[in-house]
């Protein structure tokens, strides 16, 4: 078995990355304001500044004046020649270039509103405090930068006349199927397919509308489909493969033999098949994977460790008890934080001794209930004679 403690914690813990990561990302956060006394904080205070008002000129996509401010890498290279010179806001030309009057032409941002004076203020004392730049945050924009490069540069050998047109013909029969298949982006000739949506009309037979595919096919989701073991036979002629979604299928371990020879599969969801320990087998030469999802298959955590110990590159998602016990502990949360929630505040708002607003501290527990009064005066004449404002605590709410 496998700790289950070790993998909740990274489970958090990579939740809270990715959360981190999406706001990064989708500037959905705006930046944080905190006491003056309290040390600035890159991740909360200065990314999203840098994020709202100059990455559009200094981000992966365009670099004016050489500079990037999503990574510190770049920001700060300690070359001499950086704009940000930690502890030194005096010396660094960012500083000096956010504090120009508005109408000076190398005032950043070189467009747009002018930072306002707090926002300066704080840009400085955050240098003047050593322009602590944690290296978390850049590695998760770092990691997504990568895959999405990886993504767009899927070389492939180019087709020649009679397999461009075999491919086409393919292309045109999984659109006649009412499948889909597209370029993976508008630099390769790269092909995803997925036949999802098709549900239980994407059997075997249907993968025969792949023909003409086998040198470009990177991607294929067979989610849901009805392909069956004896299917996937096909796939051992589709060697660009890195990317294979077989959710909520019928297929077992036989039909992972197929998928043995896969040599560039970098993704394998097996999620709420028949897969078991023996199909697992199959896997252990995938040197290239990276991700196996395996949660509500017949995988025990056992096989899953040994596949881990032949291919430490792949994480590997079993799901089921982690899934299985954060659902419990989110439940016993909301029950727990909706008991309290009760137990902390009347449940009326009216006195039922006087008919006035309820001051919510002066309150007694009445079968189960908390009832709250307009002062002490009431409640101590309800606690004398609970059971006389019973009718009127029926209308008190
Ligand atoms: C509309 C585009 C744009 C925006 C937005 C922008 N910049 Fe710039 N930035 C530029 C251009 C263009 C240059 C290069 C100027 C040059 O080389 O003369 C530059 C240069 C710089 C430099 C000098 C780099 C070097 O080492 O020479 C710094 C520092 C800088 N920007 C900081 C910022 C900061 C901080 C922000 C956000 C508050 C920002 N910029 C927003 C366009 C922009």
């Amino acid at each position: 078995m496998l700790a289950l403690r070790p993998v909740l914690v990274a489970l958090a813990s990579a939740v809270l990355a990715l959360a981190a990561a999406a706001r990064a990302q989708d500037g959905v956060a705006p930046p944080v304001e905190k006491p003056d006394f309290e040390k600035v904080d890159f991740e909360t205070q200065i990314r999203p500044l840098f994020r709202d008002h100059c990455l559009k000129c200094h981000g992966p996509d365009k670099l004016k004046g050489d500079l990037r401010l999503d990574l510190r890498r770049f920001a700060i290279r300690g070359d001499g020649e950086d704009p940000i010179v930690p502890g030194k806001p005096d010396e660094s030309l960012l500083i000096e270039l956010i504090s120009l009057p508005a109408d000076d032409p190398d005032v950043m941002p070189g467009e747009g509103e002018k930072l306002s004076a707090e926002q300066v203020a704080l840009l400085e004392r955050w240098i003047a405090e050593g322009a602590d730049w944690p290296a978390a945050g850049d590695a998760a924009i770092e990691e997504r930068e990568a895959r999405r490069k990886q993504r767009e540069n899927i070389e492939l050998p180019a087709l020649d006349e009679s397999e461009a047109a075999r491919e086409k013909r393919a292309i045109e029969a999984v659109h006649a199927l009412g499948g889909l298949a597209q370029r993976v982006a508008a630099n390769t000739i790269a092909v995803d397919v997925n036949l999802s949506l098709l549900g239980g009309k994407a059997d075997d037979a249907a993968l025969a509308a792949l023909d003409g595919l086998q040198p470009t096919l990177v991607w294929l989701n067979l989610a849901r489909s009805a392909v069956t073991d004896a299917g996937l036979a096909r796939l051992k002629d589709f060697p660009n493969l890195r990317r294979l979604n077989l959710a909520n299928t019928a297929i077992g371990d036989a039909g992972l033999a197929h998928v043995a020879s896969l040599a560039q599969l970098e993704y394998l969801n097996l999620y709420g098949t028949k897969v078991g320990d023996a199909g697992l087998v199959h896997l252990a030469g995938l040197a290239r994977l990276e991700k196996l999802y395996l949660w509500q298959s017949a995988v025990t955590a056992d096989a899953a460790k040994a596949l881990h110990d032949k291919l430490p590159g792949a994480r590997i998602d079993l799901g089921r008890e982690a899934e299985a016990m954060l659902e419990a502990a989110a439940k016993a949360k909301a029950e727990e934080d909706a008991r309290r929630q009760q137990a902390a505040e009347p449940f009326n708002a009216m006195c039922p001794v006087s008919g006035k607003d309820v001051d919510k501290t002066v309150f007694s527990d009445f079968e189960g209930k908390r009832v709250g009064f307009c002062c002490t005066k009431c409640k101590a004449k309800f606690d004398a004679d609970p059971a006389a404002f019973k009718e009127k605590l029926g209308a008190a709410k």
